[in-house]
């Protein structure tokens, strides 16, 4: 209802409204903010938790954009592709910063809850495995946790099939005249990306190529997401060293030790290698 806005300077907010407040129709920050949980009594876990579940809604805006730039690429439509990515890397920017209240954690302060974890681990998260899975990161044994939730074992199943966020960049590269191989386009989409020589002979043609190119930008636009992803994952393995340092996780894995090789993983791998060609 509005009264009369335009001649009142300083008009209060609307306080009226007969069911549910619009902003809570749309937010729905009431649901929201009952989501917490804690397993423990003890008061350092709700940062914990929450750090946690902040980290999932920002992998599901990142899988949202990812997800919208390889449809842009399958589309040919590369200014749709970069926006995606654009909006991604600053998105990845505040899923970083999300570390801060878990990165100073001494191992006192996390064995305080810890043992309350049982055996959930963020290895479980699907929603990250998405964000794998489009990174080209694919693996159908991470489907197995899953098997007990038909809903996120089907999204995962079919996010297994589809072509990553990198595979539809490599068939829009070759659309454009890149020279990528006819069996780098026809790969099985569902096995994990393996680097091909032939791949980063293409990237090292774009780079030394037109800078202000489309190509060229994509490739420095999956190059920003790539550090990214590198970036989370080294915050996570540092933040992990301090809480726990080389004890099993809880997830059951080697914990650091595992982590460090998940995080020297590269991804998009030729656009790092071809800079030694450029
Ligand atoms: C200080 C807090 C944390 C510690 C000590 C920690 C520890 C670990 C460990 C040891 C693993 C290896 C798997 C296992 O055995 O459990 C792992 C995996 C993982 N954690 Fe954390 N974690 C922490 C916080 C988080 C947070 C806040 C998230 C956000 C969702 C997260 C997401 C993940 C993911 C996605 C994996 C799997 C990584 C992959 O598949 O490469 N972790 N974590």
């Amino acid at each position: 209802m509005s009264h009369d806005s335009d001649v009142q300077p300083a008009q209060a907010p609307n306080l009226d409204f007969a069911g549910t407040t619009p902003y809570e129709d749309y937010v729905q920050a009431d649901v929201l903010t009952h989501l917490q949980h804690p397993l423990s009594s003890d008061p350092g876990e709700m940062a914990f938790l929450v750090t946690t579940q902040v980290m999932e809604l920002w992998f599901t805006v990142i899988v949202h954009e990812w997800h919208t730039a390889a449809e842009a690429l399958r589309d040919d439509d590369p200014h749709t592709a970069l926006a995606a990515l654009k909006r991604s890397t600053y998105e990845m920017q505040s899923l970083n910063a999300s570390w801060e209240p878990l990165a100073h954690l001494t191992p006192v302060q996390f064995n305080s809850y810890r043992s309350a974890l049982g055996e959930g681990s963020g290895f479980q998260s699907a929603m990250y495995r998405r964000m794998e899975f489009l990174l080209g990161e694919k693996s159908a044994s991470m489907l197995v946790p899953h098997r007990g939730a038909p809903r996120v074992h089907a999204e995962l199943e079919k996010a297994l099939h589809e072509p990553s966020l990198y595979d539809e960049a490599l068939r829009y590269l070759a659309r454009q005249g890149a020279e990528i191989p006819e069996h780098v386009l026809r790969r099985d989409v569902s096995q994990r990306y393996e680097p091909d020589p032939a791949v980063e002979a293409a990237w090292v043609a774009i780079y030394t190529g037109d800078s202000e190119g489309v190509l060229h930008r994509l490739g420095e636009g999956l190059t920003e997401v790539a550090e990214l992803v590198w970036r989370w994952r080294s915050d996570h393995l540092v933040a992990t060293r301090r809480a726990m340092g080389a004890k099993t996780g809880t997830g059951g894995s080697a914990g650091v030790a595992w982590l460090e090789k998940r995080a020297a993983k590269q991804v998009f791998p030729e656009l790092w290698t071809a800079r030694s060609h450029v």
